[in-house]
């Protein structure tokens, strides 16, 4: 059963709601979770209408059934900090470091030294224990958009590669040996377009390419068609009869000029025309043989209350 679930995506299809709503909903059984962003850009505080959050692990709600969701932004200085004191007991040398402005030279220069970093704080949290068990029963991870992910997962190897021992080498062997585990599942999140479901199918045959785990693909704002098939089909060839449409705005106490029936056509036109792209993007994801599950596109926007109803959403879809 995997503990530590990575959530991707092409940028802005809702990765950060996403893992929120997966978070939520594994809260389930009274389970104790943690969801981490790596981004600095408070996004769950913003989602859970909270102060933002500094580097510590603060309850943000009890979950939809009982059990605790916990949030983390991860920064990298703190992370380094936090190494350089685990591994070298150095964390008075770590302030006067920060003070000297080293650690952000070394934590915004050096790319690969940040995402090292991240993944070991992220690592950290999964394999934390407490009482006999792990302290979180599962981490979701707010990560990094599918273009950057498999460098970012796979950075550990890199660096393993020029440590060749001591305490760098070890930290970095434990977190790729922890993300090519049963225990992690890397997750994407689409939306029903060709550019990021194309990226979502590019983004698998990467995470594949380099053994890590690729998990389920999350469909994100789907929209229910708001004609039936037969219209929808009539729609689509440029045949959509007017008599009904004249009869639905009588019936709803509106004159029918022609140009606003010829513009209802128009847009049926459109709409019919965008739900056949959304069938055959739907048919090229369940050709990736993945677990896959829909969230709807919540008119009103995301709130806290929205986010339970994904949840719920992603729980009766057998997600969590
Ligand atoms: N199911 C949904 N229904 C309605 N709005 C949504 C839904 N999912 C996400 N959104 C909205 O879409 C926008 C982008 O979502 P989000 O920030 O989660 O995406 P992201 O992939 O994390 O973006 P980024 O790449 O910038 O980190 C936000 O305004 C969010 O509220
Ligand atoms: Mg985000």
């Amino acid at each position: 059963m995997a503990r530590l679930h990575v959530v991707s995506g092409k940028g802005g299809t809702g990765k950060t709601t996403v893992a929120a709503a997966l978070a939520l909903a594994l809260t389930r059984g009274g389970r104790r979770v943690l969801l981490v962003e790596v981004e600095g850009r408070q996004g769950i505080a913003q989602l859970f209408d909270r102060a933002p959050l500094d580097y510590a692990e603060r309850k943000l709600t009890v979950g939809p059934s009982g059990g605790d969701l916990f949030g983390l932004a991860v920064d990298p200085e703190e992370a380094l900090l936090e190494y350089l004191e685990l591994f070298y007991n150095l964390r008075r040398a770590g302030s006067a470091l920060r003070r000297m402005g080293a650690i952000d030279f070394a934590t915004t220069i050096a790319p690969g030294m940040r995402d090292v970093l991240l993944t070991g704080k992220v690592k950290e949290a999964v394999t934390r224990g407490r009482r006999g068990g792990p302290q979180y029963d599962a981490v979701v991870l707010d990560a990094p958009p599918t273009g950057r992910i498999v460098r970012f997962l796979n950075v550990n190897t890199e660096v393993a590669g020029l440590a060749k021992m001591g305490p760098v080498r070890t930290q970095a062997d434990s977190v790729m040996a922890l993300i090519r585990s049963p225990q992690t599942v890397v997750h994407l999140v689409t939306v029903l377009e060709e550019m990021p479901v194309q990226e979502t199918i590019d983004g698998i045959a990467d995470l594949r390419a380099t053994d890590l785990p690729v998990g389920a693909v999350i469909v994100n704002m789907t929209r229910d068609p708001l004609l039936s098939r037969a219209a929808l089909a009539q729609a689509r060839r440029g045949r959509l009869g007017t008599e009904a449409l004249i009869r639905g705005l009588a019936a709803a106490g509106l004159d029918a000029p022609d140009d606003l029936v010829h513009g209802l056509v128009q847009e049926a036109t459109e709409h019919a025309a965008r739900v056949a792209v959304e069938e055959d993007e739907r048919r090229a994801l369940s050709g990736l043989g993945r677990p896959t599950y829909e969230l709807p596109l919540i008119a009103d926007g995301v709130d806290v209350g929205a986010l339970f109803t994904l949840a719920d959403r992603l729980s009766r879809q057998g997600a969590a």
